[in-house]
């Protein structure tokens, strides 16, 4: 057994019984109670209790095998576009190139957010030691910098393991060592209190329960651990829906946003559901007793009309505001 998998085991619990897990050496992590296994898939643990949103398990592996097949033979970015064109569900050429466009973003674009958040939530480095975890990791790219700003040890975990073998690829071709593991945010593979930073950008308006992912979060960090977390606004008024690009489609009672998407061509709309800031207040509320939200990215230039009028009418302007900015950022301490 590698020392990867040694030190992850030192953290991974079983996600039923949240009993420790063994390796035995046949590609499997057993249980110490109730005979649960889980299966190593490409270096990979793979302890969800559910299936992907967006794929058929035997549709991921399918991938996943043939990702696998070519990922030491070549770089990050040709494994992705290899991904992209190749192997993806969707076949239309423009969402194909906009998947690659927006991952190579993503590659420059995680680091500095993660800079950018920080800042905005007044987070400085993580404490000597930081144990930090990355929910809903996708591909790794913010990884890095989690490193970078103090965390001693990262795990990421995300239930797509596309995105992992992706972001093993990425991990070692940087240089960057952090562990990584297959799971439910719902149901996390950790035991109580294991984490002092949790950093989970752009995944809550993802999670197929939102409350169960707070609590779950709250359950894994430390007594005086935190969380750093951003959701796009439901109510925003100065973007698009930032998933299908359509402005107000949110605004639409839930149930007739998926036919609206669909008959715009831009659909189906599953697996995301965006919140406004009083749900967000009450979702956060349910798991937590400390906590901050930012406006983000929202206030008007001052030089403009609409920016002279926010700022006179400032501070009630400014939490008029914080309801149709364009995302919250979320600070929660334990
Ligand atoms: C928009 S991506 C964000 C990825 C990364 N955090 C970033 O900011 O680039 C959302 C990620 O959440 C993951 N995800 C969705 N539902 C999840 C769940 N229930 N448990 C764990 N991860 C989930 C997806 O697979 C995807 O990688």
């Amino acid at each position: 057994m590698g020392t990867e998998m040694t030190d992850l085991l030192g953290f991974l619990r079983c996600p039923r019984t949240k009993s420790h897990l063994v390796a035995k050496g046949d590609g499997f992590l057993y249980s110490m109670q109730g005979g649960y296994r889980y299966p190593i898939v490409h270096g990979v643990p793979d302890l969800r209790l559910f299936d992907p949103p967006y794929t058929t398990r035997e549709e991921e592996l399918r991938i996943v095998n043939a990702m696998a097949e070519v990922a030491g033979d070549v770089a990050y970015e040709s494994l992705m576009t290899f991904y992209a064109n190749e192997l993806a569900q969707y076949r239309d050429p423009e969402r194909i190139q906009n998947d690659i466009r927006h991952r190579l973003a993503l590659l420059e674009r995680s680091p500095s957010r993660l800079v950018h958040l920080f800042e905005k939530a007044c987070v400085s480095k993580l404490p000597a030691g930081s144990v930090a975890l990355d929910l809903g990791c996708g591909s790794g790219e913010a990884i890095g910098a989690l490193i970078e700003h103090g965390a001693k040890q990262v795990i990421g975990i995300d239930i797509s393991l596309i995105e992992l073998v992706l972001a093993k690829k990425l991990l070692s071709e940087q240089g960057v060592a952090a562990l990584l593991v297959a799971g439910c945010a719902e149901a996390m593979p950790f035991s109580d209190e294991v984490f002092d930073f949790i950093y989970s950008p752009d995944v809550i308006e993802h999670v197929s329960d939102q409350s169960i992912y707070l609590q779950e979060a709250c359950r894994i960090l430390h007594k005086e651990g935190r969380m750093l977390l951003n959701s796009p606004n439901r109510y925003s008024l100065f973007t698009f829906e930032p998933h299908v690009g359509i402005w107000g489609l949110t605004f639409l009672p839930r149930p007739w946003i998926d036919p609206v998407c669909r008959m715009l061509g831009r659909g189906p709309y599953v697996g995301k559901r965006l919140v406004s800031l009083p749900e967000l207040r009450r979702l956060i509320k349910g798991s937590f007793v400390l906590f901050d939200i930012f406006a983000r990215n929202s206030n008007p230039k001052s030089s403009s009309i609409v920016g002279r009028i926010y700022h006179a009418l400032s501070p009630i302007s400014v939490s008029v505001y914080a309801y149709i900015a364009d995302q919250h950022v979320v600070l929660v301490r334990k």
